[in-house]
């Protein structure tokens, strides 16, 4: 039985605090993970591995670099659905991006592009972007690999 009057409903605050719980953007891409899977070794340029020893979660990642840009990008994540959401939404924003701007999208970015995602959430949102670095820096270093030969 519903013991409130709307007097007291309407007299509720609205809430301002850090976000508490996941945001539509945050469940959709959790549910419906884009780019997700791995390049096959043929079309990778650059693979990045990482893990969060804090909570002991994993991510990988492959790009394939044409022309200076990210062409594909595609990630598996062995995380939390931040984990997830946060890989998902940062290839969404790194794919056809130069190599110079994906290497500068930071996690607030990713965040942002969410909608915001819980305070203690937060590191989750970093595998992503740690992992999108280390393939750049194994694109790099392949790329310098190529010129010795
Ligand atoms: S709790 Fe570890 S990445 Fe989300």
């Amino acid at each position: 039985m519903d013991t409130s009057s709307d007097d007291e409903n309407e007299m509720q605050p609205e809430y301002s605090g850090p976000i508490l719980y996941y945001s539509e953007a945050v469940i959709d891409h959790f549910m419906n993970p884009r780019n997700v899977g791995e390049l096959p070794e043929n079309e990778t340029d650059g693979y990045g591995l990482v893990g969060d020893p804090s909570c002991g979660d994993q991510m990988k990642l492959w790009i394939s670099v044409r022309s200076g840009h990210i062409d594909k990008i595609a990630f598996k994540s062995f995380g939390c659905p931040g984990a997830i959401a946060t890989s998902s939404m940062l290839t969404d924003l790194a794919k056809g991006k130069s190599i110079d701007e994906a290497r500068r999208i930071t996690d607030d970015e990713v965040v942002e592009a969410l909608g915001g995602i819980p305070e203690r959430k937060k590191h989750c949102s970093l595998l992503g972007v740690m992992a999108l670095q280390a393939a750049i820096r194994d694109w790099e270093s392949r790329q310098s690999e190529d010129k010795e030969k």
